[in-house]
């Protein structure tokens, strides 16, 4: 664990909200630029998600279209295949962004991540797509978790 590590665990320790910016990769955003990836809480890196528990996710983009909707679709990447990851609310204008979207402005896309203790305990890359009208990702996002009892 290096220092900034264990200051960011540390910090988590005290009960203090802890994001830190997840490290993720960005799998075809073509309407849309993402700043940056949030789950809170996360202290290390892959996310530890626990059984049980909801996950908060905040993505910081920028669109480049205006979009009447947005609609999310979330997957979760098992040795190669993906498999649809129910979110509670798939509507974008209902996650912390007001719509109609409109052109070069920065938004917060808001959800949480749901985890249910049915979810067997593996290592997955979670991929999070948010579409615009014509169906085009204003982002399209994959950063790996960890699945815990
Ligand atoms: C989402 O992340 C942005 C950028 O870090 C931050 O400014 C904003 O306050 C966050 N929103 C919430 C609800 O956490």
């Amino acid at each position: 664990m290096d220092v900034r590590t264990g200051f960011i665990v540390l910090i988590c320790l005290m009960g203090f909200t802890c994001a830190e910016p997840v490290k993720y990769i960005d799998c075809g955003s073509s309407t849309g630029k993402v700043a940056m990836v949030d789950i809170s809480p996360c202290a290390s890196q892959p996310c530890q998600l626990h059984k049980g528990q909801s996950y908060s996710v905040n993505v910081t983009f920028n669109s480049a279209v205006e979009s009447q909707t947005s609609k999310a679709l979330v997957h979760g990447i098992i040795a190669g295949v993906p498999v649809p990851f129910p979110i509670p609310i798939e509507d974008g204008c209902k996650s912390g962004i007001q719509c109609p979207i409109q052109k070069q402005q920065n938004y917060h896309y808001l959800n949480s991540l749901p985890v249910k203790s049915e979810y067997p305990t593996i290592r997955l890359v979670v991929e999070w797509e948010l579409r615009d009208d014509n169906k085009k990702d204003l982002f399209c996002i994959r950063f790996p978790v960890q699945i815990v009892s």
